[in-house]
Order: structure tokens, then C-alpha cells, then sequence
């Protein structure tokens, strides 16, 4: 099937390549003229594994075309995707203004009729407004074309993007007509093999279901970060209490892993643009406010450890940070734990020693040059000199170091892990004081 998908970041570029790769022909359109050209040469915006040779292969054999020709865009495909930003606007609402400007340009260039596919995460009526804005340019032009909008969210998760997009767990589709649903299934039919992954529904259904769904998960992790914080006072050790409730089958192990809190690109801007959208119907959603407050607070935690181990005199203190990704396997820093640490670190005059597997031209592009930040080449290098050590991604680099060689080069031998990555019986052995999250200590 032609497909033509606006929009080359995480979801765009994953899911337009894992569509060529199973046989569609996908043009992909971005306003980013530089991005574009670099994906023409191979060079992959994001770190994402397995993305590179499969975007590489699929441009090669011409199932895969980057292009910033929006016409071209519209023309090509008889489904149109919608995958750009929807960031927080000034109130934590979602900010619309990319996809309807998307939604503006395929009825300005539409020639023949268009299925309209909502992949961005948008709230509950914004399929209407696409449809409204789509037929108000219709009309100026004069042109009568019929056009279908359609809820699809996308629920990959960075670092197993490829993979989460060619094995869904399930395909939402929200729709309520049986020629558009019919079109949906065939262009996703190779994903939907061996058992029936597609759930149909209404638009606005759809639309509130991906809300739910990482709302629904970051209230999992805000619950255990407050359990880890009541077991710090309280003695009890986090890891104990969540592998026995992580055994009950209703509850399950997945995303109870207490840490230094939720960051990335979607967690903190969902769950703030859905407190929003129940604002504006007049509904005070209590839970997941406490949702929020819990994970602001949590990114606090570790300077909060730092802070009260050396008794507040961080004045040039040197801190190594293994880790600056939201959460291994990415490059993403956006709305990372490591840059809350870090600039409070900075407010309090003391020099971050850093090291991330990826991110490390990421935290360059963010911050430059700074008197107070090192981006050392190794995870050694971070800790040479240093007074203490912060873990704040569990990247596997990270899970067995050598912990003679940490000893040797700390000042300090202590060891802040924002994600519970070590025994503390081991360290103690070691002689290396450690905190972790709700292990029942505290500085
Ligand atoms: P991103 O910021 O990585 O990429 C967005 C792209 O859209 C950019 O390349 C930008 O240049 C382009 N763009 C902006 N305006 C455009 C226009 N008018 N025409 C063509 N291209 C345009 O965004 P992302 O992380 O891929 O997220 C996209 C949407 O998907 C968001 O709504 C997000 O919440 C949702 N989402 C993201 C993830 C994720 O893991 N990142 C997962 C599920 C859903
Ligand atoms: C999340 C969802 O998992 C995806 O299903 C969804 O599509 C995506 O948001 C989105 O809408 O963009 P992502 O943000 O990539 O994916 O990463 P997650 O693995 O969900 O992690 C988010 C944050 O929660 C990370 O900072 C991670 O460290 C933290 N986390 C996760 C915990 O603190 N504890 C856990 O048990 C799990």
C-alpha cells in the first residue's frame, strides 16, 4: 500500500520504517530539511536499535523515500499518518499547533480522498478538530474530496521501538466506519498474525486509551516510589517488598521498579496534558496530580542524598554521574532525572563528572561548555577524582562494575544509585557506603 507518513522522529521514523520493511511504499515528510537529508545518507537522527539497518535497507531497495516536498507527501499515499510533537503548551495542555498544521497540509495538496491517521498522542477531540480544519481548507479551495480521520496511537517505548512496532502487543484503531477499518487491517495485517491483536473502537475511545495507558503506568511508578520512600523511613527494603507483591499476578512485576523518577518525552507531558483535559470537563482528577507531585518530588531524591551526605557543603565538590539517558538504550534526555540532579548540583557549586553509552553528544548539544560539566569518554574517567559517585540510568554498562577500582578513584567511597542497581550488603563488604532507593537507610 502507498503510505506517506509526516513526521521523522521516534514514531515516524520507526513506523514508517518497519511499513516499508514488510512490503508498503512509505514517503516520509518533515519540515526539518537537514534531518531529511541526513536520513538520505543514512545518518539516523535518534539512537534506536536496529533502526539503522533497517532504515538503510528499506531506503536502498526504494520503499522508503525522506522528503520535505509536502506535496509529494500528499500525493503518494492514500493513508496519511500524523506522527509530529504534541508538546505542553504554557498550561500542560497538549499543544496542537503541529498536527494541525499537518492536517492543513494534506488538504491543501489533496487531490484524490484520504484516510487521515492521528498517530501523534492527542487528546480526546482532536480528530474532530482535524476533520474541521481539513474541510474548512477543502471549502476555501472549492474541491470536494472525501477524507476519513482516524485515532491510531502508537504505544513503542524507546530503546525496543523497532521491535515494540513490528510485535504490538495490540493495534488501537478508532473508527467508525467499516470501509476505513477494512483499509486499517489490510495496512497492518502482517502485524497481525497468529492471533487477533486489532482492537476496534470509537475515535474518541481511542484517543483516551493511549492517555490511560501511560497514565495508567506512570501511577504504577509513583505508587512505588512513594512505597520506597516510606520504606526508607520505616527500615524495610524496597526491592523485598516489590518482588512480593510483584508475585501476585494482579498486580505483576512490570513497572513497579522503584527509581530517581519518570522522565522521557511522554510520561510527564501525558499525564500533565490529561489532568488538563479532565480540567476542561469540569473534573478534578486527584489521583493523577498526586501522580505528578510524587515524581517531581522523586527527581529530588538524589540530590537530596547528595546533598545530605556531605552536609550541604557541596561547594566544589566534584559528583560522578554514570548515566544521563531518561532510561537505558536511548539518547533522550528529555525530561531526564540526570538533568534535575545536575543543575542542582550546579546551583550548589559542585562539578559533574558525567558518562552515558550514548548520550553523550546529546548532553553536549544541551548544555556546551561549561566550566562544571566533564563528559568523560568511560565510565573509569567519571569517577577519577571524584568525591562521590550517582547512578541515575541502568544501563548495562553500569550493573557490575569493578567495585575495587570505584573505591580506588572516589575520594569519597559512596555510591548514590537512583535505580537500585547493586546489593548493599556487597557494597558494605566493599566498604562503600550506599543509598539506594528506598533500601531502608537513609544518608
Ligand atoms: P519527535 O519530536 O521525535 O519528532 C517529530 C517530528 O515532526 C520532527 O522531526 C519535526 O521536525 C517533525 N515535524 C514538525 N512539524 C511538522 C510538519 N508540519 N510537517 C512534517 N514534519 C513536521 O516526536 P516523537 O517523539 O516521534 O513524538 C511524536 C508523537 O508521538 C507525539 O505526540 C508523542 O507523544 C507520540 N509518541 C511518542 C513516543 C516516543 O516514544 N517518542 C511513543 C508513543 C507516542
Ligand atoms: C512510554 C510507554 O512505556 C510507551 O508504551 C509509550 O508509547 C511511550 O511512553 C509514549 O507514549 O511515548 P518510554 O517513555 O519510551 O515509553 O519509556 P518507559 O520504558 O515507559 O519509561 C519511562 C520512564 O519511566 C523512564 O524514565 C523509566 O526509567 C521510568 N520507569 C519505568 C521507572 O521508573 N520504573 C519502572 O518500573 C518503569
Amino acid at each position: 500500500m502507498k503510505v506517506t507518513v509526516f513526521g521523522i522522529g521516534y514514531v515516524g521514523l520507526v513506523q514508517a520504517a518497519v511499513l516499508a520493511e514488510v512490503g508498503h511504499d512509505v514517503v516520509c515528510v518533515d519540515i526539518n530539511a537537514e534531518r531529511v537529508e541526513n536520513l538520505k545518507k543514512s545518518i539516523i537522527p535518534i539512537y534506536e536499535p536496529g533502526l539503522t539497518p533497517l532504515v538503510q535497507r528499506n531506503y536502498e531497495a526504494g520503499r522508503l523515500q525522506f522528503t520535505t516536498d509536502a506535496a509529494h507527501g500528499v500525493q503518494h499515499g492514500r493513508i496519511q499518518f500524523i506522527a509530529v510533537g504534541t508538546p505542553p503548551d504554557e498550561d500542560g495542555s497538549a499543544d496542537l499547533q503541529y498536527v494541525l498544521a499537518v492536517a492543513k497540509t494534506i488538504a491543501t495538496y489533496m487531490e484524490s480522498p484520504k484516510i487521515i491517521v492521528d498517530k501523534s498522542t492527542v487528546p480526546v477531540g482532536t480528530a474532530d478538530k482535524v476533520s474541521a480544519c481539513v474541510a474548512a481548507v477543502l471549502a476555501e479551495r472549492g474541491v470536494e474530496l472525501g477524507f476519513d480521520v482516524v485515532s491510531n496511537p502508537e504505544f513503542l517505548k524507546e530503546g525496543a521501538a523497532v521491535a515494540d512496532c513490528q510485535r504490538p502487543d495490540r493495534i488501537v484503531i478508532g473508527t467508525d466506519s467499516p470501509a476505513v477499518e477494512e483499509k486499517m487491517r489490510e495496512l497492518y495485517a502482517p502485524f497481525n498474525r497468529n492471533h487477533e491483536r486489532m482492537i476496534v473502537m470509537d475515535v474518541r475511545s481511542a484517543e483516551l486509551t493511549k492517555y490511560a495507558a501511560n497514565c495508567m503506568l506512570a501511577t504504577k511508578i509513583s505508587f512505588m516510589n512513594e512505597m520506597a520512600n516510606l520504606a526508607e523511613l520505616l527500615g524495610a527494603d524496597i526491592e523485598k517488598v516489590r518482588q512480593g507483591i510483584g508475585s501476585d499476578p494482579r498486580i505483576g512485576y512490570h513497572f513497579i521498579y522503584p527509581g530517581c523518577g519518570y522522565g522521557g518525552s511522554c510520561f510527564p507531558k501525558d499525564v500533565q496534558a490529561l489532568v488538563k483535559t479532565a480540567e476542561k470537563v469540569g473534573y478534578v482528577p486527584a489521583l493523577l496530580k498526586s501522580v505528578e507531585q510524587v515524581n517531581y518530588r522523586q527527581k529530588d531524591k538524589l540530590f537530596a542524598h547528595v546533598h545530605a551526605y556531605f552536609d550541604g557543603d557541596l561547594a566544589g565538590k566534584r559528583i560522578a554521574l554514570w548515566g544521563l539517558s531518561f532510561k537505558p538504550n536511548t539518547d533522550d534526555m528529555r525530561d531526564a532525572p540526570s538533568r534535575v540532579l545536575m543543575e542542582k548540583l550546579w546551583a550548589a557549586g559542585a562539578v559533574v563528572q558525567a558518562f552515558d553509552p550514548e548520550a553523550m553528544n546529546e548532553a553536549q548539544r544541551i548544555y556546551g561548555t561549561r566550566a562544571d560539566l566533564s563528559l568523560m569518554g568511560t565510565k573509569e574517567a567519571a569517577l577519577r577524582g571524584a568525591d562521590a559517585l550517582v547512578v541515575c540510568t541502568e544501563w548495562n554498562a553500569f550493573k557490575a562494575p569493578d567495585f575495587e577500582v570505584v573505591k580506588e578513584h572516589l575520594k569519597h567511597p559512596v555510591i548514590i544509585d537512583g535505580r537500585n542497581l547493586y546489593d548493599p550488603d556487597m557494597l558494605e563488604a566493599y566498604g562503600i557506603a550506599y543509598y539506594g532507593i528506598g533500601r531502608g537507610r537513609s544518608v
